[in-house]
């Protein structure tokens, strides 16, 4: 691929770059080495990071060749595509590098400001975030132009959804090549503007934080979290939190609190489970843990019709907000974003608002 110019032509995708080795990078670098069949390099900040990473990749294909899901020696067709390394400069032949660190906008920054040392100046940059601004990540690089806000959803090989953030910045070949490449993901990209959490996290983390609000106000968490269960979800809220990472969560649920304070507040037990290090509320019996429970204020009855009705009214207004906002154009967008990312029933967000 010619490297002299900057991005004015969609480029073709021959190699792609993962920086970051954890729960996401490791799904996208399985994702991208099975759909393009072209050589995936993931980089993290310790080569044992990057160990645990290729143990997860290939314990998944294993499976997945021992049930049939792929044809045999597909497995170490696919893992072999796969490289590791703790060194950026690695990452010269790649023609699209997608960062999947830690959400932390500074953190993210500088491995953009890095990379632009070594890629090519028309390889296409893009950001796993779940919540940050794209805009400020490409501000400031050489070539703002080739960055765009590119979301995919936990578990990635299932979830067909792809936020796609163009900034203004943001040029027409990139975001035709983000288009080619979400269409040979096999996934759906849906663009959304750069607002923070985007559509489908803006919408959870309103859910997460007005049910933390009641276990933070003294409501027993095993009641709480299971006051939506006739919505149909497919996890309870305190499962889909432990699902996502709570350091993650905590992480997207300070960038909504900072931009809107008013309807995304603090939660003091998210935060405990977060800085205890826990994978989530529950143990394995489904007992809460007990470094989830901060001192209860006022223990009460949870009244789970009105936790019901309040989330309705909660997520209605979030709604109207994300709309009136422009962050995309309609509630059939709304519908099919959380349809396709959170796995919500047919008829999505407006079917739950009205039952
Ligand atoms: N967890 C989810 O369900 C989910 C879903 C969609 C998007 N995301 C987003 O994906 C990103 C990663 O989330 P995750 O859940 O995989 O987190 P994670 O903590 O599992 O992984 C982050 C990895 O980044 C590595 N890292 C940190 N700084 C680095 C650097 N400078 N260079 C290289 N590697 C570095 C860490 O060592 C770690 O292995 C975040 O932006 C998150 O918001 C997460």
């Amino acid at each position: 691929m010619a490297a002299a110019a900057a991005l004015k032509t969609p480029p073709t995708i021959e190699t792609f770059g993962v920086v970051g080795a954890g729960l996401m990078a490791s799904q996208l670098g399985l994702l991208f080495a099975d759909k393009l069949r072209i050589p995936v390099l993931l980089s993290d900040l310790s080569s044992e990071r990057i160990s645990a990473a290729m143990h997860r990749i290939h314990a998944h294909l294993d499976t997945q060749e021992r049930r049939g899901r792929i044809q045999k020696g597909e497995a170490a067709e696919i893992a072999g595509l796969i490289r590791g390394t703790t060194d950026l400069s690695g990452f010269r032949n790649c023609d699209a590098v997608i960062e999947a660190v830690f959400e932390d906008h500074a953190v993210k920054r500088s491995v953009f400001k890095q990379l632009e040392e070594y890629v090519a100046p028309d390889a296409l940059l893009l950001t796993n975030t779940s919540s940050l601004s794209v805009t400020g990540m490409a501000r400031g690089l050489k070539q703002p132009e080739r960055v765009l806000g590119f979301h995919f959803f936990n578990p990635v090989a299932v979830l067909p959804l792809v936020e796609l953030v163009r900034t203004a910045f943001s040029s027409d070949a990139a975001f035709t090549s983000a288009c080619n490449l979400a269409q040979d993901l096999g996934k759906t990209a849906i663009p959304v503007a750069d607002a923070p959490g985007f559509v489908v996290n803006r919408l959870l983390t309103r859910l997460f934080s007005e049910i933390l609000a009641e276990i933070d106000k003294g409501g027993d968490p095993v009641a709480v979290d299971r006051s939506l269960e006739s919505w149909g979800l497919p996890m309870t809220p305190l499962q889909l939190i432990g699902y996502i990472g709570p350091t993650v969560q905590r992480h997207i649920s300070e960038t909504l609190h900072r931009a809107y304070p008013d309807r995304f507040a603090r939660s003091a037990s998210l935060g405990a489970v977060a800085a205890a290090g826990l994978h989530g509320f529950f143990d394995e019996d489904g007992k809460v843990l007990p470094a989830a429970l901060i001192p209860p204020p006022e223990p009460h009855e949870v009244d789970q019709n009105r936790i019901q009705l309040r989330l309705r009214g909660a997520l209605a207004q979030e709604a109207q907000l994300i709309l009136d906002g422009g962050v995309v154009a309609s509630w059939d967008d709304i519908d099919r974003c959380m349809i396709l990312g959170a796995n919500f029933p047919p008829g999505g967000l407006t079917r739950l608002l009205r039952i």
